[in-house]
């Protein structure tokens, strides 16, 4: 029965190439994990390994019926392995090791030996991590070998790219590709080019909670750099009811004077944290809107953020203080559309009669209220089951009977006073009139 033996191999262990002919080329980095492997089952064979050439070096060779040995000293210690695939396996591969790969195997009637070539690449940025916007970025791709493979930079969004100067948009991973004879290496080198965090854009609060305007600076790595790399920063804000930029602060990390502040708001000390984040205790109507902070760099770049800020409201109308029958309209809103797939729903307090209701309206219109109404009205803002914000107000609503009874003690009160008022006047008349009579007497006496 004839016996047939390919060979095919494997990088890093997990990518495995397709079985090959005899000469195959593997690009690998300085550190990975090569498998040289052997397909097919043989029942009994024996392999030799040799680096350089046929007959060169031997590096390992075992055998179906258990011999394993490898090479264990030089530039090859505790380098490699051999597993019952059978394969050949070199770890952590350096400089030294890069090159041609032989290997034989034969059993009583054949006798065919492969070959394969490791070339080293090499990823490396120019500059030291992280990139300032602005600055230069160059990225390198060393390919060691006499072949001409292309070689090219694919950006974090997966397009081919050669970057000159940082963006924003740079950060991530990028890949350099290496394709030789219709096969593809990829090596991975992450870029790092300063940024605003990527937090939400959209931002929703309530009159209940505090407001919390985020901008974050990544990476951590830049934080110390702050007070040499920045220039100035700057926070704008456009109410959501007109179209005026104000400035909210202004100022520069070298100099920190803490500019007026017309909206209340305040930020951290960002050259701790690269904390940028406006706050308050309280959000009000007025904080709708968007906030802007602009960083400018000490190199003339400016990078910005938006977010936009919705603060949701409940409007109770006519107020929170009524007397049962009353009727009531309950708006909770941010002041503008919700979007699409935004939800508002209620939580009216566990007495009312409306609390077994799905209540899922921005409006609520109660024709009549009861006591059994008063207390805590919750209106929740959902997007896909999860809560944006929420607001409450509380209602205080009297029955109609203390109301009537109130006016009925208040009358009272009020005839009460008003005939006190009288029997005094009339007592004081009375009296009045006694001394008159009296002093009239004494002198008609007199004369
Ligand atoms: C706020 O920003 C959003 C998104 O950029 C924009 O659609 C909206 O018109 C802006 N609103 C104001 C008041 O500038
Ligand atoms: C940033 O500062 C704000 C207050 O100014 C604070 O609420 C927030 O938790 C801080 N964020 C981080 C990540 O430190
Ligand atoms: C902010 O923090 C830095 C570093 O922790 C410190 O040197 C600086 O004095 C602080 N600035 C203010 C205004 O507190
Ligand atoms: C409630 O809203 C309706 C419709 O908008 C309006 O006609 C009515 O006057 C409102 N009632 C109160 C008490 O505000």
């Amino acid at each position: 029965m004839p016996f047939f033996l390919t060979f095919w191999f494997c990088i890093s262990t997990f990518n495995i190439i397709s079985p090959l002919g005899a000469d195959e080329v593997i690009y690998v980095q300085v550190g990975d994990n090569v498998e040289l492997q052997l397909s097919g089952r043989c029942d009994s064979y024996y392999v030799h390994w040799f680096f350089g050439r046929e007959n060169g070096l031997e590096l390992a060779d075992m055998s179906y019926v258990g011999r394993k040995h490898v090479k264990h000293d030089d530039v090859w210690k505790d380098k490699l392995s051999l597993s019952d695939k059978p394969s050949l396996i070199i770890k952590n591969i350096e400089e030294n090791n890069f090159g041609t790969f032989v290997c034989k195997s034969f059993d009583s009637e054949f006798h065919i030996h492969a070959c394969c070539f490791i070339f080293s690449a090499l990823v490396s940025m120019e500059e030291t991590s992280p990139v300032i916007p602005g600055d230069s970025l160059t990225l390198s791709c060393n390919v060691e070998t006499h072949r001409k493979p292309s070689v090219f930079w694919i950006n974090p969004m997966g397009q081919r790219e050669y970057p000159e100067i940082a963006e924003t948009r740079h950060n991530g991973e990028w890949a350099c590709v290496v394709e030789d004879n219709g096969k593809e290496s990829r090596f991975k080198l992450p870029v790092s080019v300063v940024d605003f965090s990527s937090t939400s854009e959209h931002l929703f609060t309530s009159t209940n909670f505090p407001l919390t305007v985020p901008f974050l600076i990544t990476p951590n790595a830049f934080v110390q750099q702050i007070p040499t790399k920045i220039k100035s920063v700057q926070w704008f804000f456009i109410p959501q009811t007109s179209s005026d930029r104000q400035s909210i602060f202004s100022i520069s990390p070298k100099n920190e004077p803490q500019v007026e502040n017309p909206r209340g708001l305040n930020y951290e000390n960002f050259t701790k944290g690269g904390n940028f984040s406006l706050y308050r205790k309280l959000s009000s109507v007025d904080d709708r809107g968007n906030y802007t902070c602009s960083i400018t760099f000490t190199n003339g770049f400016t990078i910005s953020r938006t977010v936009l800020v919705e603060v949701l409201q409940i409007i109770p109308s006519p107020g929170t203080d009524l007397i049962s029958g009353q009727p009531l309209n309950l708006s909770c809103s941010t002041g503008g559309p919700l979007g699409p797939d935004v939800q508002v729903i209620w939580f009216p307090p566990k007495t009312s009669s409306l609390a077994k209701d799905e209540l899922r309206s921005g409006h609520l219109m109660i024709p009549r209220v009861g006591t059994e109404d008063s207390g805590s009205w919750r209106c929740e803002l959902r997007r896909s089951g999860a809560t944006l914000t929420s607001a409450v107000i509380t209602l205080k609503i009297e029955p109609i009977l203390t109301v009537w009874m109130m006016v009925t003690i208040c009358a009272a009160a009020v005839i009460l006073i008003l005939l006190l008022l009288f029997l005094t006047c009339l007592s004081f008349f009375f009296y009045q009139r006694k001394m008159r009579h009296l002093r009239h007497r004494l002198c008609k006496c007199e004369t």
